[in-house]
């Protein structure tokens, strides 16, 4: 799907005659620190790289991806972004019945309507803060051959336990789980949560470097799965797909395993500072409820009579850009969703909605 993203600030910047530069963009899930040091720099050292074509299937950058985090590189392809592997799936995998664990990212059900394939929701309760229940997902699974997972999720910031997650995909293993990562690196202990280190025969695990390393614009995802359904995907894989200069990235990430694991632990540490500060100036708010999570962004849901394009609208006078969570289905028009900055930042934020609030 073309709309109905996070991040649109070329829209709001031309609607405020503004440059996209000028709009404090909380609406995008990245990373609230600036990219790991000196990757600017190297990918500007070597910006001449676009004068050749790149590797062709991005090989290398498979490889190293496998060699940093010990997998086989036959079971890691690298992609235009993870995005690339979610429009792949259903036709790859022959999917004929999908099951999305929502509210959850639009681009599965996309992806599944792309190729015609059928698709139900499972919705997790509101009641609940979201969370989702393994034992009514593991019930809910019937002729299902696909099932979408995101791991934590976007846009409610719940997070599924590794335990939990086995218990699933084991209790279905003729059912394909594709468990999306792109979030998971902003939670503590990230490690032991991921799905990547188990290989179960049945799981697809997405790894995104947009979010974490703040490179979106780059477009660099990978795909782990088994030696099996990695070859699924090879006939789908676009010639050049990852670009000469994400490729130059993905080598000086891959390689600089101490500058990055710090630049991790050190982003985990202030969203965990982050996510609490707010939930202290919000805890007493009239108005809004913020959900807890575990990642980079909050949910949050405004009172009835207030909706998230009231309040998108009084924000973006002043070049702030939220997400309004109102397409994502299973949620409303009250939702929205605050991709964490730094303190200040949002400190500023959060007054300014705060100050809204109490103005109506
Ligand atoms: C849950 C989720 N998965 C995947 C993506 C796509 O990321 P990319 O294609 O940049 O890896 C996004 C982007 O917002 C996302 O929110």
């Amino acid at each position: 799907m073309l709309n109905g993203h996070g991040g649109n600030i070329y829209a709001l910047a031309q609607r405020l005659e503004c440059a996209p530069s000028d709009i404090i963009d909380m609406s995008s899930n990245v990373n609230p620190l600036d990219p790991l040091p000196g990757l600017v720099e190297f990918i500007v050292d070597n910006i001449s790289s676009i004068t050749a074509l790149p590797q062709v299937d991005a090989k290398s950058s498979a490889q190293a991806f496998a060699d940093r985090y010990n997998i086989n590189p036959e079971h890691v392809i690298a992609g235009n972004g993870t995005t690339q592997f979610i429009y792949a799936i259903p036709q790859a995998l022959e999917t004929k019945r999908a099951l999305i664990l929502g509210p959850t990212y639009a681009d599965y059900a996309d992806a599944c309507g792309m190729h015609n394939v059928r698709y139900d929701y499972m919705m997790a309760e509101e009641s609940f803060d979201f969370k989702l229940d393994v034992d009514a997902v593991i019930e809910q699974i019937k002729d299902h051959d696909t099932v979408f997972i995101c791991n934590p999720n976007n846009p409610t910031g719940a997070l599924m336990l590794k335990a939990d997650l086995e218990r699933l995909c084991r209790f279905h293993p003729d059912t394909h789980f594709v468990i999306d990562e792109s979030y998971l690196p902003f939670v503590y202990d990230s490690d032991q949560l991921s799905m990547l280190p188990r290989r179960l025969p049945n799981v697809l695990v997405l790894n995104s470097m947009s979010k974490i390393f703040r490179i979106p614009g780059l477009r660099i995802g990978f795909l782990i799965a088994s030696g099996q359904n990695i070859e699924k995907f090879r006939p789908f894989q676009l010639p050049w797909n990852v670009n000469s200069v994400a490729q130059t990235a993905v080598d000086y990430l891959m390689k600089h395993t101490e500058e990055t694991d710090a630049f991790i632990d050190k982003t985990v540490l202030l969203l965990e500072d982050q996510r609490k500060f707010m939930a202290d100036i919000f805890k007493d708010a009239d108005h809004i409820k913020l959900f807890p999570s575990k990642t980079s962004f909050l949910l949050a849901k405004l009172d009835e009579k207030i909706t998230a394009d009231m309040l998108c609208d009084h924000l973006a006078v002043d070049r702030i850009l939220i997400r309004n969570c109102a397409n994502f289905w299973g949620l409303s028009e009250h939702f929205i969703r605050i991709s964490l900055k730094t303190k200040d930042i949002n400190r500023m934020l959060a007054d300014k909605i705060i100050n809204f609030l109490h103005s109506i």
